[in-house]
């Protein structure tokens, strides 16, 4: 059995949203167990990380960057970066934004280093578009055209679950992916054991 925390922050309920999706992803497959937690309850107690075996890091977009809630969380796991605690363990991100760019890429990046710098393994998005294969735009998986990792585009002030069919379907397959690559990567260690 593998641990995977879907870790994220979510001020208006889009991001909270995906970050379900892709958890559902992930239960799809047996032998995982994972957890959605929150970014802000676990800034008080980083400690909660060394439990799991891998995260999906999710924030909102704000600025070009992660949010501040999301940024407090990072910033204290900063005892664990010391002993690097967390290295080996498994991560991936995405965020949610309400413009088609809006900067999304930003933010992926700003988890990503944060994942370096911690000694994690990156996983990313690999999704093909769907919509190169014919399916509708708002239906096609990776639509947005994202391998660094998930991202997904709510309309401005538009309602939390007010998605297109295609950016669910992506957080799904993400989820099953990042699953799978954690299940990989323990009988890759098992067998180097
Ligand atoms: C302070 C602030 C900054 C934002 N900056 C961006 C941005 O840089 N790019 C963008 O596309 N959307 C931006 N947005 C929109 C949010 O990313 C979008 O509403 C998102 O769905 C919020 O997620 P949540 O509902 O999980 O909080 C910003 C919103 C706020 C409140």
């Amino acid at each position: 059995m593998k641990k995977l925390a879907v870790i994220y922050h979510s001020a208006h309920g889009h991001t909270a949203y995906i970050a379900q999706h892709i958890a559902e992803g992930a239960r799809a497959l047996e032998d995982m167990d994972v957890h959605l937690l929150k970014a802000e309850d676990l800034t008080g107690n980083p400690q909660q990380l060394l439990a799991f075996d891998g995260f999906v890091f999710g924030s909102p977009t704000y600025l070009g960057g992660v949010s501040a809630t999301f940024k407090a969380f990072m910033d204290a796991t900063g005892g664990l970066w010391k002993g690097h605690r967390l290295k080996g363990k498994l991560a991936a991100g995405f965020t949610v934004s309400s413009l088609p760019a809006g900067d999304k890429q930003s933010t992926l990046l700003s988890m990503f280093v944060f994942a370096m710098q911690h000694g994690m393994l990156w996983v990313g998005n690999a999704i093909l578009p769907e919509q190169h294969s014919g399916v509708p735009y708002d239906e096609a998986a990776n639509r947005l055209g994202s391998w660094s990792g998930l991202m997904a585009q709510a309309g401005h002030s538009a309602a939390a679950d007010s998605f297109v069919p295609g950016d669910i379907k992506t957080a799904h397959m993400f989820g099953r992916n990042v699953a799978q690559a954690l299940l990989r990567m323990g009988l890759a260690t098992a067998l180097a054991a």
